[in-house]
């Protein structure tokens, strides 16, 4: 019999979650961000879920292909645009759009040989200081692409850095409005935490990341029921033992968790080599038969304890949620567990290993 861990996607989680996004800002396209193998979903597994978005967006072009291969007609946008000349080829071939941040791509550009010309999102950097234009450089840019053959339409985009918190995005806005004010073209600003925050904003496209999967942007602030959000993904297993321990006994390597009386510990086939953050500490929330409890000591390759008090029927064989869906349809947020960690939702969800089966719910 196989280790009994597993993660499952939910497609209906998905639609429920991009229905979310188009309610908030309906006048806007929708981008279904799927980077990252779909943000550790895995492309195939989401799209069905994601279809009713206008486009995807993206980073590989080996991803893009998937899409391809989906038989996706519709718009593909790559977020970081070519990554050497020939990417263009590509590009060409299976009709993709793709992000112009530097100058070595226009000049990319402007030596590609193509017969049907590329939609291009010219990209400003507005204050995020990763890719792009700086608002200085940006109409330049847009001449020199608006002046090439091989350019057709050219849209208009940036990226926010503080859209989930207190700085927030007024100040990156008004960079981007003010140095594109009487150019041409779509416009794309935000990503989730924007179009949730900031649904006014003036946007043609909106890139919906991490929302679709059900994790809230701006967590803790807001739980991802606040938003309305439901899991995309669920990584469950099963107790493989039970220990019942005494006053002092500890639990795991270096003895990070002392019992303070008598305790009954369950042992849970899920550890660091399947994804589940090293980092969580005890108190770290999981789910046994669907009842919340709390992990002790430290997450081992193979294994985590949890501490079976709000749950004594439980044995050896109960299901345990890590995070997502329990079996009754209780919740547990990816980003609690994230928070336990110190980390995001975004990195759990992409870190699940490859020796983790994943079904489709
Ligand atoms: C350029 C760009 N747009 C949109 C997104 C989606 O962001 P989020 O997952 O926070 O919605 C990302 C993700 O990092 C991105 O890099």
């Amino acid at each position: 019999m196989p280790r009994p861990i597993q993660a499952l996607i939910h497609p209906d989680a998905l639609a429920h979650n991009l229905a979310r996004a188009r309610a908030q800002v309906p006048d806007a396209r929708l981008w279904a961000v799927v980077k990252a193998n779909a943000y550790g979903h895995g492309i195939e597994r989401v799209f069905d879920g994601l279809r009713s978005a206008d486009g995807f967006a993206l980073l590989d072009l080996a991803e893009a292909q998937r899409l391809r291969a989906l038989d996706w007609r519709g718009p593909i946008l790559l977020l970081e645009g070519a990554f050497e000349p020939r990417d263009l080829e590509l590009c060409s071939r299976l009709d993709l759009w793709h992000v112009v941040h530097n100058t070595q791509q226009i000049d990319w550009l402007a030596q590609h040989k193509t017969h049907t010309p590329h939609r291009v999102f010219l990209k400003m950097n507005s204050g995020m200081n990763r890719l792009g234009f700086t608002p200085a450089a940006f109409r330049s840019a847009w001449a020199r692409l608006n002046a090439l053959p091989q350019v057709d339409e050219i849209s208009l985009m940036t990226h926010f850095s503080d859209a989930d918190g207190e700085r927030g995005v007024a100040h990156q806005v008004a960079a981007f409005e003010d140095a594109t004010r009487d150019l041409p073209g779509e416009r794309s600003l935000s990503n989730s935490a924007a179009l949730l925050r900031h649904a006014t904003i003036k946007t043609d496209w909106v890139r919906a990341g991490i929302m679709s999967y059900g994790s809230a942007p701006d967590h803790p602030q807001h739980a991802a029921a606040y938003w309305d959000l439901q899991p995309a993904m669920t990584l469950r297993s099963r107790l493989i033992g039970t220990q019942s321990l005494q006053a002092g006994d500890t639990v795991g390597y270096g003895s990070r968790f002392t019992a303070s009386g008598p305790l009954r510990i369950g042992i849970v086939a899920c550890g660091y080599a399947d994804g589940y953050p090293r980092h969580c500490d005890s108190g770290t929330p999981i789910l046994v038969d669907g009842v919340r409890c709390a992990t002790v000591g430290r997450v081992s390759m193979d294994m985590l304890a949890v501490d079976l008090t709000p749950v004594p029927t439980a044995q050896p064989g109960s299901e345990v949620t890590l995070w997502g869906r329990g079996p009754r349809g209780q919740v547990l947020p990816i980003d609690e567990v994230a928070a336990a960690a110190g980390t995001i939702g975004y990195e759990l969800m992409c870190a699940v290993t490859a020796r983790v089966p994943v079904d489709v719910a």
